[in-house]
């Protein structure tokens, strides 16, 4: 019988990797300056090491410490960090910044749960700085650590579903509780980002250089490139119409579509819920052989659903049948400057010669 997950060497196993494979020299390891740390784990979220590396030096250089960050004014701030991108990060930098030097002297906070409540700052990055920096036993939870343990505990759902983040946050929690030796929290946190960034990546995992291999569940089931699981694809409704597309004497008949419904504004050819609807209307109207006017379906992909169209071209006799409130007739050669929605102008392009 295969090996399963297990937790009470989770945590020796993730730090006897990181002392012998981690990384051990990037600029802001080798500190316990919280201003440091919180500054490199904010410039890392979505942003990879080798990007942010110039970005975190030139910024030291510029403000060497929180009380200049507070004291700088936005816009040089945000020169600062142009180019890194989600600029809200910078931002709310500048604010946490202020924050600490108004309502904590200027010294950040030193527990997780108390670093969370400052601006920008969320619970996996709140426990990354405390364990950098006092060695708090708080699990962090970011992007590359949910892949390890999505795939070694075998975690399926997307894990940006409240339960499934519910139980990785218990996973993360319990692996930190129950390691048997004492635990380096650093080189733990540590461990994990660089196992998470450099073994078990998304493409390609290295398994053979993994410490948790030799009982990881993806691995042992072939399924490393089944999880994480992607965001589940929304399911988009289809809906179902009739078009009528009646022509006569160089005419065809148009619509103008309420303002605030499908393709409002637009001059659109009458719609019906249904076939019958369609066929029932054309008799009301006088028009002959209704039910031979049919054309082949095809479907138009809107943001929210998926329209199906079947159109009917049919003759009118004569233009004096009485037309409905927000309908015209318009003649062919002014089509091309009339607004019709892109299926209903494919539609004109299949109109018999005047
Ligand atoms: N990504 C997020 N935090 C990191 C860190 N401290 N080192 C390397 N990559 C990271």
């Amino acid at each position: 019988m295969p090996a399963s997950p297990r937790l009470h060497d989770f945590a020796q196993r993730v730090c006897d990797w990181q002392r012998q494979h981690g990384r051990h020299h990037l600029p802001w390891q080798g500190t316990r300056d919280p201003y440091r740390v919180w500054l490199s784990e904010i410039m890392l979220q979505q942003t990879q090491v080798s990007t942010v590396i110039p970005y975190y030096e030139r910024f030291l250089a510029r403000f060497p410490d929180i009380t200049t960050l507070a004291r700088a004014a936005q816009e040089e701030v945000m020169a600062h960090w142009a180019g890194l991108g989600y600029y809200a990060r910078a931002r709310n930098l500048h604010r946490c910044a202020q924050v600490v030097v108004a309502e904590h002297d200027g010294r950040f906070p030193t527990t997780s749960e108390a670093i969370a409540t400052l601006p920008g700052i969320g619970r996996s990055t709140a426990a990354a700085i405390a364990a950098f920096c006092w060695g708090e036993r708080s699990p962090i939870m970011d992007g590359n650590v949910r892949r390890v343990f999505t795939r070694y505990f075998g975690i399926h759902g997307f894990p940006g579903l409240r339960a499934v983040e519910q139980q990785l946050w218990a996973l993360a929690e319990q692996a930190v509780e129950q390691a048997s030796a004492p635990l380096d929290m650093g080189v733990y946190t540590q461990g994990l980002m660089d196992l998470g960034a450099q073994v078990c990546t998304r493409g390609k995992p290295q398994c053979a250089a993994c410490p948790l291999a030799s009982d990881c569940h993806a691995r042992l089931h072939g399924l490393q490139q089944v999880l994480p699981e992607p965001r589940p694809k929304r399911v988009v409704p289809e809906r179902h119409c009739a078009m009528l597309l009646l022509h006569g004497h160089g005419h065809v008949l148009l619509e103008k579509q309420p303002e605030n419904g499908l393709w409002g504004g637009l001059w659109s050819l009458p719609r019906y819920d249904s076939r019958e609807a369609l066929v029932s209307d054309c008799q009301a109207r006088g028009v002959a052989h209704a039910e031979k006017g049919r054309m082949a379906s095809f479907v138009h992909t809107f943001t929210h659903f998926r329209l199906h169209i079947e159109p009917w071209m049919l003759e009118a006799s004569s233009l004096d049948t009485e037309t409905r409130p927000g309908e015209r007739w318009i003649p062919f050669e002014l089509l091309a400057d009339t607004a019709t929605p892109a299926p209903v102008k494919a539609l004109l392009e299949s109109l018999p010669p005047a």
